[in-house]
């Protein structure tokens, strides 16, 4: 049995505590955003991070402001004490929780949502596909991850290229308010090919078996890439092809120029490709892509 030495904190007040005290030592910090329901994905950031910082430290907030549909926030899981313990083996020192009055106190309205004007803007790689699809999700994700950042005053933060636009949304954040270093990580996949996601666990077996469509029709297009494919309208019609012989309702599968990032799908050949897919397999919103020109996300 592994000895628990992370410091768990049930609000920002210590946490916030705790990051001055290691400023004050001079040491650096990596901090790793997330909203529980841990799984190896999460534990890799932690781990990149508890190898180029002093001590790493975890947000774990099931944020409200990112969600449209209150279904799927309530139905989100959330088990502080088992994500404690991921977090101690990948070896994270701190851990902390909190609520939305706790995080931004005094900019609350009378029925407790964020006042409209704390809300920032995620800028323009929130345009199109995700953000067409979840309309202020990236208002939302910016906005707590902007204040995250304030609070914490980290040196580096850890995001995963799972989330591709997050990730884009959250490097531009941090360079438009002069915050951390961000360092995009790889998906981290089960051996099926299908990405880790909190998600998962709520798939049936033949939900499980829809969505490996996701992850086939982002490796077939990698192969046509690799081929010399360059048409970005060729390979989202290969994607659109595999994902036909799953049982999915597909939200899009596209091709995008991560370099210049745009709402819409560009024309002509590309240099720079990563194709993005989403889609439900049940209820369960499924979100994967692939980077098919390098092996390294756009600004990490
Ligand atoms: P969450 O979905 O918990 O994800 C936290 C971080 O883990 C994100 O940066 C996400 O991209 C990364 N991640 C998830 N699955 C991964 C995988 N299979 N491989 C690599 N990284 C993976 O994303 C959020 O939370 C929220 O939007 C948040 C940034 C915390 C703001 O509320």
């Amino acid at each position: 049995m592994q000895l628990l030495t992370i410091e768990c904190f049930e609000g920002p007040r210590e946490a916030i505590a705790w990051c001055r005290e290691l400023a004050a030592q001079g040491l650096s910090l990596g901090f790793v955003p997330t909203m529980g329901a841990l799984h190896e994905g999460h534990q890799n950031l932690v781990r990149q991070a508890a190898l180029e910082n002093d001590r790493v430290c975890v947000s774990i907030f099931v944020n409200p402001l990112q969600f449209g549909e209150s279904l799927d926030l309530e139905s989100y899981p959330r088990d502080f004490t088992g994500d404690a313990k991921l977090l101690n083996e990948a070896g994270c020192h701190m851990a902390f929780t909190g609520t939305l009055p706790e995080f931004f106190p005094g900019r609350l309205d009378e029925r407790g949502g964020l006042l409209p004007e704390y809300l920032l803007d995620p800028g323009p790689c929130a345009e199109g596909l995700e953000g067409e699809y979840r309309v202020g999700h990236f208002e939302g994700v910016a906005t707590i991850v902007g204040r995250f950042f304030e609070i914490l005053k980290p040196k580096r933060a850890y995001f995963g290229q799972k989330d591709y636009q997050q990730a884009l949304v959250v490097r531009d954040l941090a360079r438009n308010m002069d915050g951390p270093e961000v360092v995009i990580c790889t998906t981290h996949r089960e051996p099926s090919g299908m990405a880790f996601s909190s998600r998962n666990t709520r798939l049936s077996e033949s939900e499980y078996a829809a969505g490996m469509f996701i992850s086939r029709a982002l490796f077939g297009a990698r192969a046509l890439w690799n081929q010399g494919q360059r048409d970005p309208a060729v390979l989202a019609r290969h994607m659109q092809a595999v994902l036909k012989q799953g049982d999915l309702f597909v939200e899009y599968a596209a091709v995008r120029d991560p370099e210049e990032w745009n709402g819409s799908e560009p024309v002509g050949e590309l240099q720079h490709a990563v194709a993005l897919i989403a889609a439900r397999a049940g209820d369960v919103r499924l979100i994967d892509n692939m980077l098919l020109s390098s092996t390294t996300p756009a600004g990490a």
